[in-house]
């Protein structure tokens, strides 16, 4: 393309003096309108500005020159630079809406994401449920965002991927782009939102696809983890099912304790064991009174109907993710770090 760079502004490779690198199949299309118009513009600009300066020097006040002081009228002047520059703006205003029009409609093959923004961060949940602070998404995919707000205006702009778009309280905005370019780009909001609005930054992530669908797995345990944790503090499980294995001996436990429970042989007031699985976890939640534990003075009151099955699921993935813990109350990051370690 028609453009001067100077190297060492340009800290990223596939920047351009004027441009963050083309990361989208959009950018190619923009890019090109926008050096067109430049050009454009510097053409008159020169042509004005250069006739205006030859006629000052050419026409200025000057011993024995007399000035022609009558107003002159050229018709075809007139109509000539009316119509090119009308036909030059109407072109521009076509490619615009070419351009607008592809960016309005979504393919129909696209990975769907939810976009929360709030004052003053952004969050994103995949299709599996997964949700995090960094916007990860395959490479060569088209990717269509489902936006909302939580609190006030906010925009969504990616300068790699030459998109914005709005983010408005009370109704879902939406957009799509594909990236072209593996790498992190940076996330903005480009609307005034309050005092940290100039901090309310992220990163987009392009993987390849295999990159993608792994880190997906992975953030889909940890955040589903998460997410089970919250539900055991917000319920007060931990008032029962807080102290460790080891406290047991200097005081009295009203229930076992979450740590280490998830797969271990649990001993059965009926002289029975049971494996603590999924199942034997959903149980224990809904129907505790089925399966009490040997050894324990309290019985737990059952959550059905406080609980919906996602809920369920997000509290068991936190119970797993704490398996091979022995703290009272590991969170669900650490068990599954050292898992990964002792690994093979
Ligand atoms: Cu959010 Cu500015």
């Amino acid at each position: 393309m028609l453009l001067i760079d100077f190297p060492m502004l340009l800290a990223d490779k596939n920047a351009t003096f004027w441009f963050p690198p083309a990361a989208s199949t959009f950018a190619a299309d923009i890019d090109w309108l926008y050096m067109v118009i430049l050009y454009i513009s510097i053409f008159f600009f020169v042509l004005v500005v250069g006739a205006m300066v030859l006629f000052a020097i050419k026409y200025r006040r000057r011993p024995g020159y007399e000035g022609d002081s009558r107003p002159l009228h050229n018709n075809a002047l007139e109509i000539t630079w009316t119509v090119i520059p009308s036909l030059i703006v109407c072109w521009i205003f076509a490619e615009g809406v070419n351009g607008y029009m592809d960016m309005m409609r979504p393919p129909v093959d696209t990975i769907d994401i939810n976009v929360t923004a709030r004052q003053w961060d952004w969050s994103f949940q995949y299709p599996n449920g997964a949700i995090s602070d960094q916007l990860h998404i395959p490479n060569n995919r088209a990717i269509l965002l489902n936006m909302r707000s939580e609190d006030v205006l906010h925009a969504f702009y990616v300068p790699a991927f030459r998109v914005k778009s709005d983010v408005v309280p009370g109704r879902v905005t939406t957009m799509w782009f594909q990236p072209i370019l593996e790498g992190e780009f940076d996330l903005f909001c480009a609307e005034y939102c309050g005092t940290d609005h100039s901090r309310m930054r992220g990163k987009v992530v392009v993987q390849t696809p295999e990159e993608f669908a792994r880190w997906l797995e992975d953030e889909n345990v940890e955040s589903m983890a998460q997410r089970g944790r919250r539900h055991v503090e917000a319920l007060g499980c931990l008032k029962c099912h807080g102290q460790t294995q080891a406290s047991s001996a200097t005081q009295v436990q009203i229930g076992p304790p979450l740590t280490g429970l998830y797969g271990s042989r649990v001993p059965l007031s009926d002289g029975e064991f049971v494996q603590a699985d999924d199942s034997y976890i959903r149980r224990a939640l809904l129907d505790p009174r089925s399966q009490t534990r040997a050894g324990f003075a309290g019985v737990m009151p059952s959550y059905d109907g406080q609980l919906d099955p996602q809920q369920i699921m997000e509290i068991t993935a936190y119970i797993r993710s704490i398996a091979d813990a022995t703290g009272p109350l590991a969170g669900p990051g650490t068990p599954l770090d050292q898992r990964e370690e002792q690994a093979p």
